[in-house]
């Protein structure tokens, strides 16, 4: 493969056109790749085609896209016929979560494809280290973990695999950001990878404090919308810390550490609502209730705040700083950046 082909070069193979397959040939449209798309469960073609000309509809009314959805949708094909991913330079799978079902889908795809073309799993938790087995050559086998929507979210991770090529992850890491993500290299294989090993230790205490009675479910969330909520899309964790004074927090964890949650399953909060077929939002049951119009407001709302929260988060990208500075290169005294 020539990896410094540009992404109208790199045709895209999709496999597994679900809520988030859908998402992520929007994104691989969207930045130019044609998209080979493989639904395997052939009832699914036609739903699937409908979602993706939803996203590039709605992609098209915000602002998000340049062209209309038929400009996009003409280098889409679509169809269950997993011969069609030959071309594919980049395989993207996005089936079911079920080890065995992704076996079988990748051997389908290890005996079409090049063998040049890198294969990669949007799995949320199977090791990379265990799916890269099923292919010919897993030295090109790797993660790539996106986050929904995946055309306005801009989080992926890019994830090696005990036998992956390292060199391969950085080429992924470069034509990410031509996705327009803001990607992270998970250089070793861990189970959960970064993002949900972050967010399962804070679902693990939220499920604890609204369990032992400190607290309801509803102040839970609203603890974390204004704590977390109002610095974490501009600093993250560390540089937070760097913000606020390191020597407290070190202080404060000698002491906070042993009190937190280290459960070592699902308590019964959550155990109950699954007992009882609660699926929040989708059936609406869950942490809270709601009814059907309220459920479609909140998938509504939540649909808005994905095109918003897009827009703070590039006025405020991880190297907000260093564009600023060079910005304002060759002044003695520069002026507060037009950046910040
Ligand atoms: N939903 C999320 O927010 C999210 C986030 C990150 C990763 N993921 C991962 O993405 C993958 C897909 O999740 P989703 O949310 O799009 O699910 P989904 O249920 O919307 O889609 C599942 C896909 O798998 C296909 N499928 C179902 N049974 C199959 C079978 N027997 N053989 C082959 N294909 C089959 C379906 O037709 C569909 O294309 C999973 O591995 C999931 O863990 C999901």
């Amino acid at each position: 493969m020539n990896y410094s082909m540009e992404p109208g070069e790199i045709p895209v193979g999709m496999v597994g056109l679900g809520l988030m397959g859908s998402s992520i040939t929007v994104c691989m449209l969207i930045s130019g790749h044609p998209v080979i798309g493989v639904e395997p469960v052939s009832e699914n073609v036609v739903i699937s085609f409908q979602r993706i000309r939803e996203y590039l509809d709605i992609a098209w009314q915000k602002g998000l896209v340049s062209e209309k959805p038929e400009a996009y949708l003409a280098r889409l094909t679509l169809s269950d016929d997993f011969d069609t991913l030959g071309p594919a330079k980049i395989v993207i799978e996005s089936v079911k979560e079920d080890l065995d079902i992704k076996r079988q889908v990748f051997n389908k795809i290890d005996k079409v494809v090049g063998t040049d073309t890198i294969i990669s799993s949007n799995t949320s938790a199977i090791p990379i280290s265990d799916l890269q087995r099923f292919v010919s050559f897993p030295q090109r086998f790797f993660g790539l973990h996106w986050m929904q929507p995946a055309h306005t979210t801009r989080f992926l991770e890019i994830i090696c695999g005990e036998q992956s090529d390292r060199s391969i992850a950085d080429y992924l890491y470069k034509l990410a950001e031509k996705w327009d993500k803001e990607p992270v290299l998970v250089k070793k294989d861990i189970r959960g990878f970064i993002g949900n090993r972050l967010m399962y230790a804070m679902y693990r205490e939220a499920l604890h404090l609204v369990q032992e009675d400190y607290a309801t479910v509803e102040d839970v969330d609203r603890a974390c919308r204004n704590v977390a909520g109002y610095f974490i899309p501009m600093v993250g964790v560390f540089r937070w810390m760097d913000f606020t004074g390191i020597g407290a927090y070190y202080t404060v964890m000698k002491e906070l550490f042993p009190t937190l949650s280290n459960a070592q399953a699902p308590n019964a909060l959550i155990s109950k609502i699954v007992e009882e077929g609660g699926n929040g939002v989708f059936n609406g049951k869950g942490f809270y209730d709601y009814t059907e119009e309220e459920r479609r407001l909140w998938e509504e709302a939540y649909s808005r705040f994905t095109y918003d929260i897009r827009e703070l988060a590039l006025k405020y990208p991880h190297d907000v700083v260093k564009k600023a500075l060079q910005q304002d290169e060759g002044s003695d005294l520069p002026e507060q950046s037009t950046l910040l």
